[in-house]
């Protein structure tokens, strides 16, 4: 047992010896809008992100790049994904145009071979070993394959009965692609690249995944979830995903390949049947996503080994057909204007602005009145807050209403309350929000004025077309879901998840 430790630790300390994990982001390009180059830089500049992934491997964009020290991977389109692999030559060529001739300037650090070929694309599956093959055999010719990754991402769809983990495999119609594919990524010391979409398998679960199990908020520990096998405690949906890999691969017996996250996020905005693609819920996720990632904190499966992870993504893209979540996974605007500012106190430097003390407590949407009303004579009673500002003639007595009067006390408890914990409850009717409620000289508790303190400005050039649009992508969680409900369900009949 000792020595099987001492192997494991042996085996992934290759990983942790590294200077921990990053965060990187997404640089989809449909919209129609789409900031050129130097703005896109310059604005990764501004928010000091570090790392990004591009969907292809476009020239002006990698030009811009150079310099910067910004660490990119660059990605085989699927729609070339063809060419590559029947081809050795083709291979060669696209190194050469797409990488050979832009390093050192420009840090390629990896090559996305294709994007969830196995699902999306499933008729190029049979070429895709070989165009890793080819890819990294070009990088090999011209000295580069020990800074250059060469990966395929995967959808977590392919994961079946991902819980609990520990059951987990891959659907074994892939196995004769997988297989090889993974000998090729442990042989040349790569990683394996996974989209993991928490969204996607909370929205299918037809809520027996909780949503804040989704969103990495704290769970009471009789409401974690547990491997009946392992043991091993799970306090969200993507340690579990990740895990899930990780026996998924052991499975096959390779059990020393890393894992990068090549996709995850969460939509702020979505069609009415998309009721949690909130601003505060993908504020949440991200926020608590960085943090998780930043924090090396691993998985319960392997604790303290690094999973880099890649936001999903840097820009709406309002270009992208389906639904309008499809469109609003985006951190910023095509002006640079962040969608919402995340809380990241703690994390280091990263998506420079942070406003950990810039939430508010206001009534729940729909709230029952009367439980309003008698959470506000409680605040404005024992919960000693001042609501002489209530009172009519007041800053806040326009509106006149339940509601907004709620609101008010709710923010001032919370914020009286150093916004504790469980300071913003209320008998479920308030709940936290990253919007100020502040309306005309009615000022509340937590509005420091720090308002739009986000990059006035610097994106202010009128942007051209100028990368190519992007394939489809994320079709992560519909068969992954399934699984995940069953094992979810599995847990409630054995009586540990509740
Ligand atoms: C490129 O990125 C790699 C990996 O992060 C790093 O080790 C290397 O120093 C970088 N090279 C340059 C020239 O910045
Ligand atoms: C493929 O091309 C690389 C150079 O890019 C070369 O080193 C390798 O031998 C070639 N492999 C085959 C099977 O032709
Ligand atoms: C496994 O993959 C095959 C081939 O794509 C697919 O037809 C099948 O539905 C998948 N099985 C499950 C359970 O998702
Ligand atoms: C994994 O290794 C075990 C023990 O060496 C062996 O019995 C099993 O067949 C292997 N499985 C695969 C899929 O190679
Ligand atoms: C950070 O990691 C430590 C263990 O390394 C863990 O105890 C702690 O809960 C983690 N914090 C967060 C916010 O994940
Ligand atoms: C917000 O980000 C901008 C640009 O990086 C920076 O100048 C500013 O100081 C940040 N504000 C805060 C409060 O961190
Ligand atoms: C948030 O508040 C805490 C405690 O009040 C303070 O120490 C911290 O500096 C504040 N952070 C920001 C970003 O204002
Ligand atoms: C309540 O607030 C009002 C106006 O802001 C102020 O004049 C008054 O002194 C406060 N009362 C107490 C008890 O702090
Ligand atoms: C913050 O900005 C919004 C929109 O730009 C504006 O409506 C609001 O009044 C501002 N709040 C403060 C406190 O300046
Ligand atoms: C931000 O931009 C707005 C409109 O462009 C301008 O009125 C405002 O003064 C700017 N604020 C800062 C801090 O630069
Ligand atoms: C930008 O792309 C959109 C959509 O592909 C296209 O309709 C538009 O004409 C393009 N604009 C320029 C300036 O190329």
């Amino acid at each position: 047992m000792a020595l099987l430790l001492l192997l494991l630790f042996a085996v992934f300390s290759v990983v942790t010896a590294d200077e921990g994990a990053f965060i990187g982001v997404n640089i989809g390009t449909a919209l129609s809008d789409m900031p050129n180059p130097t703005q896109v830089v310059a604005l990764l500049k501004a928010q000091q992100i570090r790392h990004v992934r591009l969907y292809d491997a476009d020239r002006a964009m990698l030009l811009a790049l150079a310099n910067t020290g910004i660490r990119v991977t660059v990605s085989v389109p699927n729609n070339e994904l063809l060419g590559v692999g029947q081809s050795n030559a083709t291979a060669a060529n696209w190194v050469a145009r797409n990488v050979v001739a832009h390093v050192p300037a420009t840090n390629i650090t990896a090559i996305a071979v294709g994007s969830e070929i196995l699902t999306v694309l499933p008729n190029a599956a049979p070429v895709l070993v070989s165009a890793l093959k080819y890819i990294h055999s070009a990088l090999v010719a011209s000295n580069l394959d020990s800074q250059v990754k060469v990966s395929t991402p995967l959808s977590s769809s392919i994961i079946l009965d991902s819980f609990p983990p520990s059951q987990a495999f891959f659907n074994r119609s892939w196995e004769p692609v997988l297989v090889p594919m993974l000998k090729f990524l442990q042989s040349t010391r790569s990683y394996l690249m996974l989209n993991v979409y928490p969204y996607y398998d909370y929205m299918q679960s037809n809520n027996v995944i909780p949503l804040d199990y989704a969103l990495f908020r704290p769970l009471p520990p009789n409401k974690e979830a547990v491997d009946s096998n392992t043991l091993l405690h799970y306090t969200n949906v993507f340690d579990a995903v990740v895990d899930a890999a990780y026996f998924a691969m052991a499975y096959l017996n390779f059990t020393n390949i890393p894992i990068v996250v090549t996709e995850s996020g969460w939509p702020s905005k979505g069609d009415t049947n998309e009721p949690d693609a909130t601003i505060d819920n993908a504020n949440t996720y991200n926020s608590n996503l960085i943090r998780h990632v930043l924090n090396n904190t691993g998985t319960p499966k392997h604790p303290g080994v690094v999973i880099s992870t890649y936001i999903y993504e840097l820009y709406n893209e309002d270009l992208r057909p389906g639904s309008v979540s499809e469109k609003n996974w985006g951190l910023f605007d095509a002006n640079g204007i962040p969608i919402y500012i995340m809380h990241l106190t703690g994390s280091g430097v990263i998506l420079a602005n942070d406003t950990t003390n810039q939430t508010y407590c206001v009534a729940r949407d729909g709230a029952d009145q009367k439980m309003l009303q008698a959470a506000l004579d409680w605040a404005c009673g024992q919960g000693k807050v001042n609501c002489s500002d209530l009172v009519q003639g007041q800053p806040c007595y326009e509106p006149d209403s339940v509601a907004a009067h709620a609101t008010y006390a709710f923010d001032t408890y919370y914020h009286q309350s150093g916004m504790a914990p469980g300071s913003c409850y209320f008998n479920g009717v308030a709940t936290v929000t990253t919007t100020d409620p502040s309306h005309g000289t009615c000022i509340f508790p937590g509005s420091g004025g720090r308002n739009g303190t986000f990059l006035n400005g610097t994106m202010s050039v009128p942007s051209s077309n100028s990368t190519a649009s992007n394939s489809v992508r994320h079709f992560g969680g519909g068969v992954l879901s399934s699984s995940l409900i069953t094992g979810v369900l599995f847990l409630l009949v054995g009586g540990i998840f509740l």
